[in-house]
């Protein structure tokens, strides 16, 4: 879908306008916004209003065709809910109509005149974005591996934004972040959704080679050997158990000053995980492919940093491998000792991922980052504890790292790509007493995605660091399988935010 602004002005009046359909709000009391009432000169809106063919509520709508005096053929009739001024929920279903609506119709062209600029405590942007990614959500087709592909989206290709000039540059910036997003998004999504026999850490480097090409980054892709001259003892030993190859993705977007310290995205790149030795259960186990998300939405937010040519230094690193059970995985008991020097006995080798990340964290020291923020489906305790809505968010608990959790907290708000903050805090940290190593890799069944992150805690105290826990959020179950492309929206909305 093409997005562009239509400024309205004297020349440009409503009826006169000339395109397929025009879109205007009215609200539950039966009341018109100010685009409705410029259309309703001939009474048309009022009749159908009373009706009662459409109520009013956020996401209701309905179509009528060639009302007098009006040059477009079709206008489209959405529901606000009850108050001119929208409550940001509300507005959400609006979208989500909007794109539903678009799909459906014989126009090729539409206008959207919908009050923009009365979304509560949000901006004219927040409305763009947010009509833009319902229909980036509606278009997306997870058909890559059918030999058949899904029909595309039929209906409205082009749409424009009816909005008074003041608000036009705005409004324009606010298309091409959401567009850039959109992109990232849909590249995470295609990456999760791949099977693993395809999207393999190979493929992930391919794939990351082919960013780098697009977008001028520079791209590192170290292999087996240069891992162990790094002495990543703790990462190859996930990987040993399996056939494919790991492979340790470093991507760099120079776009800020040579000295600014960088911004470090690390994602976990499980391209699949049966649990290894501690193998998990048959049932549902194919979604183990989707434990490549966290690596999926670095390179996604990747794509939109490049689209966006953002001034800042951004680096991804993607530490990727299967976690496959053989005679050279790792055994319960096992020690190993990770780059940092730490040593660490796996009682369980199904809690892999940390096993991998451990050692990226310590391996982005040299960047010395202005934060690292690493994005993992890490645990199922995260789904247990808070489900498929928010994203889990971990950081050390200080006047720095506090900062940092409210502007990813406030990025995922603006962004509808939600996280909720879980503790870091020292008693946890007992939980992960081993008799013979450092620590032990699981820290038993109370709070499993708290002693998860404070594992990984125990190799990021040298910089500003977040974690994401994303085992909930990255992907859907059931009817609707499929990668969200979550959190790229929260991530791209916090790295476009620092440059304002
Ligand atoms: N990739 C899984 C986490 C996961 C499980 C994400 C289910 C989404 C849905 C991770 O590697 C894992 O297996 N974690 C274990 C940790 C446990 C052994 C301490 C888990 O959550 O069961
Ligand atoms: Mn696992
Ligand atoms: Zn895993």
């Amino acid at each position: 879908m093409d997005f562009s602004i239509k400024t309205a002005d004297k020349k440009n009046t409503l009826p006169t306008i000339r395109t397929d359909c025009i879109a205007v709000g009215i609200y539950e009391n039966s009341s018109l916004s100010s685009a409705a009432k410029a259309l309703d000169t001939g009474k048309a809106i009022t009749a159908a209003l009373k009706s009662g063919d459409i109520s009013g509520k956020a996401g209701s709508s309905l179509l009528l065709h060639n009302i007098k005096g009006v040059n477009a053929p079709r206008v489209l009739l959405v529901g606000l809910g009850k108050n001119e001024i929208i409550a940001e929920k509300d507005f959400a279903v609006v979208s989500r109509t909007l794109a539903q609506a678009f799909s459906s119709l014989g126009a090729k062209n539409a206008l959207i005149a919908l009050p923009l600029e009365n979304i509560k405590d949000r901006p004219v942007e927040w409305a763009i974005s947010s009509i833009l990614f319902a229909a980036g959500e509606k278009a997306y087709r997870s058909d890559v591996m059918k030999s058949k592909k899904e029909d595309a989206v039929t209906g409205v290709r082009k749409v424009a934004f009816y909005l008074p000039g003041t608000k036009a540059t705005a409004a324009r910036s606010a298309i091409a972040r959401a567009q850039a997003i959109t992109k990232g998004v849909n590249l995470a999504k295609d990456l999760g959704n791949l099977p693993a026999n395809v999207c393999t850490p190979t493929y992930l480097g391919e794939q990351a080679k082919k960013l780098a090409a697009t977008y001028k980054f520079n791209v590192q892709i170290l292999d087996r050997k240069q891992l162990q001259s790094l002495k990543m003892n703790s990462f190859l030993s996930v990987a040993r158990g399996s056939d494919e190859p790991p492979k340790f993705i470093v991507l760099r977007h120079n776009g800020g000053k040579a000295k600014e310290a960088p911004v470090v995205l690390v994602g976990k790149g499980l391209t699949f995980d049966s649990g290894g030795i501690s193998l998990k259960p048959g049932a549902g186990m194919d979604e183990m492919k989707y434990d490549m998300c966290g690596a999926a939405s670095v390179l996604g937010t990747f794509a939109a940093i490049g689209e966006m040519k953002l001034r800042q230094n951004v680096i991804g690193v993607i530490p990727s491998c299967e976690n496959m059970p053989s005679g050279h995985a790792n055994k319960p008991g096992d020690i190993v000792t990770s780059m940092s020097g730490q040593t660490i006995e796996i009682l369980n080798t199904d809690a892999e991922g940390r096993l991998i990340l451990c050692d990226a964290l310590t391996y982005v020291e040299r960047f010395k980052p202005d934060a690292v923020i690493d994005i993992a489906t890490l645990t199922g305790a995260c789904v247990v504890a808070l489900g498929h809505h928010n994203s889990g968010l971990f950081t050390r608990d200080d006047e720095v790292h506090n900062q940092l959790a409210a502007d990813l907290l406030a990025a995922g708000k603006a962004s509808g790509d939600t996280a909720w903050r879980m503790p870091i805090e020292d008693v946890y940290q007992e939980q992960l007493k081993s008799n013979f190593a450092d620590m032990a890799n699981i820290g038993g069944q109370p709070a499993g995605s708290v002693t998860a992150a404070c594992f990984l805690e125990r190799f990021t105290r040298k910089y500003t660091w977040a974690h994401f826990d994303i085992a909930g959020t990255a992907w859907k179950s059931g009817a609707a399988k499929g990668a969200t492309g979550r959190p790229v929206p929260l991530l791209c909305t916090w790295l476009f935010d620092r440059e304002k």
